[in-house]
């Protein structure tokens, strides 16, 4: 297992290139099963999640070929061997769960494994597994797994309507929809952008869609389904990831490929805390002064509220700030892992439930720390940027999930990080 050493107190200046969205390809990529023609995905990231799911609908009979280094996807499934998706990789990685509209779309059966639990909540299925039954899905539930078939008449339109909002049971509906006879309306549905570049990508595949990034989107089904070649939209939350990095550091960075639009949110929050953000020819660019930031009390939510997935990253920075702040974490139950990892630096954060109080302290120390999930070990890198010595994050697998090459990016805008093989 890997680590990062990072010698903090560097402020970061230069480009960073962002790249395309995780969360985008891991809903597009099993969009290819829905058709017996190619599906061409290009801007994709190269991270160990978009590895995952090509092994997993490589397991389904797919084929997957990668250009380009791995950065454009060509993903065949003109057949379809199996319907299976194994615990051993569903429990790796939450998004395998994204197989199971298509596989009823396009099967009329799956077997996909119960996602369990993970770091940062039970992360339950009911709601997909309520949205497929909508649609005529019988499903039990055996051993662990999701056991899903369309009766005689195969799926059909209608109306599923969410309790709560859900980005991956609307995206499984959403793929489940596309094949089944009629119209399907969804309501509360999950407005993100990933949600939205799906909806271009079965455009683009000849579905009949609308109402992307709205709460009520409206699919006629069809059988006919077509190849395409679809561009992967930017990854917002790398990018927000690399505007608190410019932020903690107090640099100035600017993220090439950024659409401002996208993490609006996040540019209330910086400039409420004293950051200026500005569109340039390129992207985004972010400006700090040598001040300490200001205080900002953020509460996550869905799209387009602030993201949670970049929830732990802010704390990080606000931990730095001249003042105290009050962070919410609305929509994971457990997602405040990389607390007492930030205290082992000198934050002064107290949580008392789903409410975390952030006293800023002037400067943070460096000290070895330990990743627990995705993006509480980039908020551990981004406290490191900033703390006086030396920090050595460990267990940064759970890094290459999801940012691409982050110590070279990070590297190209003066940062003092490398990577130790252990
Ligand atoms: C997606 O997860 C993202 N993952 C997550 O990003 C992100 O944090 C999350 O959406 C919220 O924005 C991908 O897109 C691959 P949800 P998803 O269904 O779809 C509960 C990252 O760091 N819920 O919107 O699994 C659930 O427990 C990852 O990149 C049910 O109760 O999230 C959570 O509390 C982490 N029953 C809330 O809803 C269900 O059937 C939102 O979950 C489904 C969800």
């Amino acid at each position: 297992m890997d680590s990062i050493e990072i010698q903090g107190g560097i402020p970061l200046k230069g480009r960073i290139q962002i790249s395309g969205a995780k969360n985008a390809c891991l809903t597009l990529m099993p969009v290819a099963l829905l058709c017996n023609e190619p599906l061409t995905l290009t801007n994709v990231p190269r991270l160990s999640d978009i590895l995952s799911m090509s092994h997993l609908l490589e397991s389904l009979g797919a084929e997957v070929q990668m250009l380009n280094e791995g950065r454009v996807l060509t993903i065949s499934a003109h057949k379809i061997a199996n319907v299976l998706a194994h615990y051993d990789i569903v429990r790796k990685m939450r998004a395998s769960f994204l197989v199971l509209g298509p596989l009823l779309a396009r099967m009329g059966k799956a077997e996909v494994s119960l996602p369990g639990g993970c770091a940062i909540g039970a992360r339950a299925v009911n709601l997909h597994i309520s949205a497929m039954r909508d649609l005529g899905a019988e499903i039990e539930l055996e051993n662990g797994y999701v056991i899903a078939r369309t009766g005689s008449r195969g799926l059909f339109g209608n109306r599923v309507s969410f309790p709560e909002t859900s980005v991956g049971a609307t995206e499984n509906t959403i793929m489940a929809a596309t094949c089944a006879r009629g119209e399907t309306t969804i309501e509360n549905a999950a407005r993100e952008p990933e949600i939205v570049d799906l909806v271009q990508c079965l455009r683009a595949m000849g579905c009949e869609i609308s109402g992307e990034g709205t709460r009520t989107i409206r699919i006629q089904g069809s059988p006919g389904l077509t190849g395409a070649t679809h561009g992967v939209v930017p990854d917002r939350i790398e990018m927000g990831t690399f505007m608190l990095a410019a932020a903690i550091t107090r640099g100035t960075v600017e993220l090439v490929g950024g659409e401002a639009c996208l993490v609006s949110n996040l540019i209330n929050v910086l400039e409420k805390a004293g950051i200026a953000i500005d569109k340039s020819a390129a992207g985004i660019r972010v400006s700090s002064s040598d001040q300490r930031l200001q205080p900002v009390d953020v509460q996550t939510a869905p799209y387009p509220g602030f993201p949670t997935d970049l929830q732990a990253q802010l704390m990080a920075v606000l931990a730095t700030a001249n003042g105290t702040s009050e962070i919410v974490e609305n929509i994971f139950e457990n997602r405040f892992m990389h607390v007492s990892e930030l205290r082992r630096m000198g934050a002064r954060i107290s949580l008392h439930g789903r409410k975390a109080t952030v006293e800023g302290v002037e400067e943070l120390k460096g000290a070895p720390v330990m990743a627990t999930d995705l993006r509480a070990s980039v908020a551990l890198v981004l406290a490191g940027l900033a703390a006086a010595g030396k920090t050595v994050v460990s267990r940064v697998y759970h890094l290459d999930r999801g940012y691409e090459s982050i110590e070279h990016k990070l590297r190209g805008c003066g940062a003092n990080i490398t990577r130790v093989p252990t």
